[in-house]
């Protein structure tokens, strides 16, 4: 990585009326490299990226590009393109003049243009619409039609704020692996936004999750997903069980979180479809199905544990448990099945090496 650095933020502060947004961020992206900014709203990615591609300025801080200084460069001068959610196609002109306007204002000609514009329709796969009005299109296709004006002008970087955000997520999943196909057949690096931890999870070579103004954490998604290192990474990125105790902070995964009463214990190994989801046959699992002092974080204990409310998401069956010092705990299963029900008692655990120790940021 350190010979590899292509886009450097040094100490980036920027400080609005509201306050400070960016608290001195630092970040080096490799040649090339899908990074992804990941946080909840109001974290300040956006406002990260217009500092890149020099729509905002930064109070204190550098901005380098192969090794030379942008800080105060304008825009233009960047060769760094940003792709918005909301589009901003010119309505009035069609496709292929809205895909060559930059070709346009550096004075390219007309033939060149048409060419390239054309080469550029085969790669967000709309050839031969460049003569459709901007209106006909729908969602998915205005927003290959983006992509394609900001590629045809071989920026070094690519900023995308949300891009897919407007679609529904049929389209969003097929557009993010479109995407990142033509991210790595041009070699482009792109630093992309987005809150959906799924998308960043995808289609990110690195995540940084970032959180009140900092990165909390930069790595690989798998790092992050299995190793967060603070509570709020963990929460947010893995949707995971934040547990204290004894004076420490632990992260567990819902899908860890083993049911060890009045139910098919189906998320440890061995589970398989042997095991029955039936109410009648869960019944008959035995009381503790995995020995106890591998399940939990402190040995020899597992959880009584009160069933609070059980929902259906995402292929998901999810189910929140109160623990008896009133912390809370999800634990998600796949099938709709599930012989719990909403006040009553259970007892509930998970293996030690599943339960990964983080720092506590107060989430
Ligand atoms: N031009 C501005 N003037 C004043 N405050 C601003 C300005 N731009 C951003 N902010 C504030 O800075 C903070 C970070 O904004 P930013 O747009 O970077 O967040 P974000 O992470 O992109 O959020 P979202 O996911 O909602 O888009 C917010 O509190 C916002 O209100
Ligand atoms: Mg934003």
């Amino acid at each position: 990585m350190a010979d590899n650095i292509h886009l450097s933020l040094k100490g980036i502060r920027k400080s609005f009326k509201s306050g400070e947004v960016l608290k001195g961020i630092d970040l080096d992206i490799a040649q090339g490299e899908f990074i992804t900014l990941l946080g909840a709203s109001g974290c300040g990615k956006t406002t990260t990226i217009r500092i890149i591609a020099g729509l905002d300025m930064p109070d204190e801080g550098r901005v380098i590009l192969d090794g030379a200084d942008i800080t105060d460069l304008p825009p233009e001068k960047r060769n760094v393109n940003t792709i918005f959610q909301n589009y901003a196609l010119f309505p009035h002109m069609n496709v292929a003049d809205n895909i060559s306007y930059g070709l346009k204002i550096r004075k390219v000609s007309k033939a060149e243009r048409r060419a390239k514009a054309e080469e550029m329709l085969r790669l967000v796969r709309l050839e031969g619409r460049g003569d459709r009005k901007v209106s006909e299109l729908s969602g998915g296709q205005k927003q290959r039609v983006a992509i394609a004006r900001a590629l045809i002008n071989e920026p070094k970087v690519l900023l995308l704020d949300e891009p897919l955000g407007a679609l529904d997520l049929k389209l969003r999943r097929q557009m993010q692996l479109e995407l990142k196909r033509m991210q790595k057949q041009l070699g482009i690096t792109f630093i992309y936004i987005t809150h959906d931890q799924e998308e960043a999870i995808n289609m990110s070579d690195r995540i940084a999750v970032m959180h009140k103004g900092l990165f909390e954490q930069i790595g690989t998604p798998d790092e992050i997903y299995y190793r967060p290192k603070t509570s709020y990474v963990a929460n947010f990125v893995g949707n995971a069980n934040i547990i204290r105790e004894n004076g420490k902070t632990y992260a567990v995964r819902s899908e860890n979180v083993v049911i060890l009463e009045k139910e098919a214990a189906v998320h440890f190994e061995g589970a398989g479809p042997g095991i029955t989801e039936s109410a009648q046959e869960a019944e008959s699992v035995p009381e503790t199905a995995v020995p106890a002092q591998k399940l939990t974080i402190k040995d020899g204990s597992e959880y009584d544990a009160k069933v609070l409310e059980k929902s259906f998401a995402g292929g998901q069956l999810r189910i929140e448990f109160e623990l008896k010092d009133g912390q809370h705990v999800v634990a998600s299963r796949s099938g709709l099945n599930s012989v719990l029900t909403a006040g009553q008692m259970t007892r509930i655990g998970w293996r030690a090496e599943h339960a990964v120790e983080v720092i506590d940021d107060g989430i």
